[in-house]
């Protein structure tokens, strides 16, 4: 996922480069200036419906998947407290099964802190805050067994680097 928002940005960054450098060369063509101004304002309503368009049908596709609107579904298979001081993590559960709909109940007794949830490859697979006075509940279901970390995500000071606890994601079918 990391990767394609990576790559997907890149080309998007080389596209908008190549149309800066394209307008650049043509403002430096030879021709009166209300012909200039026609060449590169008439398209500009077009384009900006297009824009429109594109930003609201991208705006709804990445945010129905939303973890809020999830929050509002179905049974919660176990819930794990999660609380945050400078500087570790104190979790009610370190373990839990593959396929188990999980709520981190997130908060924190000093600073904010951030709560983020690492696959055994380091890859971050989901994160939210953890915040002095408010609990956020976070939902995730693991899909591979396997050592997961939590990680801080959010500078609270010193040895915020060092704020680290393991999660161990059993496989389906092992009892614990
Ligand atoms: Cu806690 Cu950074």
């Amino acid at each position: 996922m990391q990767s394609i928002a990576w790559y997907t940005s890149l080309v998007l960054i080389l596209l908008l480069t190549a149309i800066f450098i394209a307008v650049l060369r043509r403002s430096h063509d030879s021709g009166d200036a209300a012909e200039v101004a026609r060449r590169a304002y008439g398209p500009r309503g077009k384009l900006f419906a297009l824009a429109l368009a594109a930003g609201v049908v991208i705006t709804l596709v990445t945010l129905l998947p939303w973890p809020h609107q999830l929050q509002a579904g179905a049974g919660i298979d176990r819930v794990v407290d999660a609380t945050a001081r400078q500087w570790s993590w104190e979790l009610s559960e370190s373990e839990a099964r593959v396929g188990e709909r999980i709520e981190f109940r997130v908060n924190s007794e000093d600073v904010n802190h951030g709560f983020a949830l690492y696959d055994p490859a380091m890859q971050l697979v989901s994160q939210i805050q953890a915040m002095p006075g408010y609990t956020n509940r976070l939902q995730y279901t693991f899909e591979e067994p396997g050592e997961y970390r939590i990680l801080c995500l959010e500078y609270c000071g010193m040895a915020h680097h060092a704020m680290t606890a393991s999660f161990t994601v059993l496989p389906a079918d092992q009892q614990q």
